[in-house]
């Protein structure tokens, strides 16, 4: 039952502080405390004139109730403006109450992306600005919006994708997009594999579903998600071929089920891949480098091969003309993980699939970089010059 604090002061009567959940001064079981006497009247045996008063008092009470609570203040990042990794700055910022629909979360492992760079450097256009980077994080149920079934305070949830924001101590999201984190996974290892694993599954079971037999070509195979995606589409009975730029990431694509590793600074790899499959070209390549890679991957499909280009880390391809993919009839799509987890049902499925493998054995989870969230702009920076492979997380 809502509460009414109301003083007098100068004979007039005053709004003190508002305590509803639900208020309707229409209810005659409405109670209100008299601040003056510190007696309860019921609304019904008010007079006439305090009664109007009180409608006066409700207009006024969801101002009142903002002034009289202390704003919660966070730890975030936030992107004033545009540019490398210096514009990440390390803020207070106040986090509201979570709404219908909606939790608030304590992360304890925040999920750094390749996509976090576009959208600071302002390739992807945030929707605000200042805004607060972020699309992957794992944290603890800390409230829950009015009439929530479902969560508690406590679950240990994860999500990825939008809203964009998990760059933050603590975030409210929409219940409807976090998942929950099976208790037998380490809440560090699942902000390191719910984005890129979820990618890594619609990528090999959906978007071009990879089976025994296939030959698949993945770039960046030591990447966040690339060694997620060797080690699936090996899982699947595939022959891996992997790129890489450096012998030590080399090696670690050779573990995670890679039976071909190019070492694409080095080698051609259209002429590497030419000669692995004897002139036939791959079934599938997940081309997440871009610019650099795209003509080279065209080339290296076999008649109705399948070009899933998944990213930029290179740079926008060059614009494609429909005659590059009639020499050898291709399929060219540009998916992404939002477009293959739009139902709650898809979601639930795709971060399943991920987990059980995780837990299974079949994905193992690299977690080789780990920055305090305040150090953000370090992680940008060494993810951005190519200095990082496996998963990197925030811990806040
Ligand atoms: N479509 C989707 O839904 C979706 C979802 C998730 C991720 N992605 C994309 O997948 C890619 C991988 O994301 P991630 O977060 O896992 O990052 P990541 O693969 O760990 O890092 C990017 C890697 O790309 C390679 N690379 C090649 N040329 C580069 C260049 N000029 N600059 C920087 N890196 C370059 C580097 O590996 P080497 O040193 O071995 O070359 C680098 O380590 C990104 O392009 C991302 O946008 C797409």
């Amino acid at each position: 039952m809502g509460l009414l604090k109301l003083g007098f002061q100068n004979q007039r009567l005053h709004l003190l502080h508002f305590v509803p959940e639900s208020f309707s001064v229409s209810t005659s079981k409405f109670w209100v405390q008299k601040l003056t006497d510190n007696k309860s009247v019921k609304h019904s045996a008010l007079s006439s004139t305090l009664r109007s008063k009180l409608i006066i008092a409700k207009a006024l009470s969801t101002e009142a109730e903002a002034v009289s609570q202390p704003k919660k203040m966070v730890k975030a990042i936030r992107v004033h403006e545009f540019g490398g990794p210096e514009v990440l700055k390390w803020e207070d910022v106040e986090l509201g109450k979570p709404k219908e629909g909606e939790i608030r979360i304590k992360n304890k492992a925040i999920g750094l992306n390749f996509i976090d760079i576009y959208f600071r450097k302002g390739v992807y256009k945030a929707a605000t600005m200042p805004f607060t980077p972020g699309m992957e994080a794992v944290g603890e149920v800390t409230a829950v919006g009015p009439g929530l079934t479902g969560r508690k305070v406590g679950d240990v949830v994860a999500y990825a994708g939008n809203p964009m924001g998990s760059y933050a101590e603590e975030q409210i999201l929409p219940a409807d997009r976090v998942v929950p984190v099976p208790p037998s996974v380490d809440p560090v290892i699942a902000a390191s594999v719910v984005l890129k694993g979820m990618t890594a599954q619609f990528l090999v079971r959906r978007c071009f579903k990879v089976e025994p037999g296939h030959t698949v070509l993945v770039h960046a195979a030591a990447g966040g998600v690339g060694s997620l995606l060797c080690q699936w589409a090996n899982a699947l009975g595939a022959t891996v071929i992997g790129t890489v730029s450096t012998k030590e990431k080399a090696a670690q694509a050779k573990e995670d089920g890679c039976h071909h590793v190019i070492i694409y600074k080095e080698e051609d790899f259209v002429a590497c891949v030419n000669e692995i499959t004897s002139g036939k070209g791959v079934e599938v390549v997940y081309d997440s480098v871009g610019k650099d890679t795209f003509q080279g991957s065209l080339a290296c499909l076999k008649p109705r091969g399948y070009m899933v280009s998944f990213g930029q880390s290179s740079g926008s391809p060059d614009p494609v003309p429909l005659s590059a993919l009639a020499a050898k009839s291709l399929f060219l799509t540009r998916p992404t993980m939002m477009q293959y987890t739009l139902t709650r049902d898809e979601l639930l499925e795709t971060a399943g699939e991920v987990f059980a493998n995780v837990a299974s054995g079949i994905l193992r989870v690299r977690v080789n970089h780990k920055y305090p969230l305040s150090q953000a702009a370090q992680a940008h920076a060494d993810l951005e010059n190519r200095r990082t492979s496996g998963s990197v997380v925030l811990i806040p």
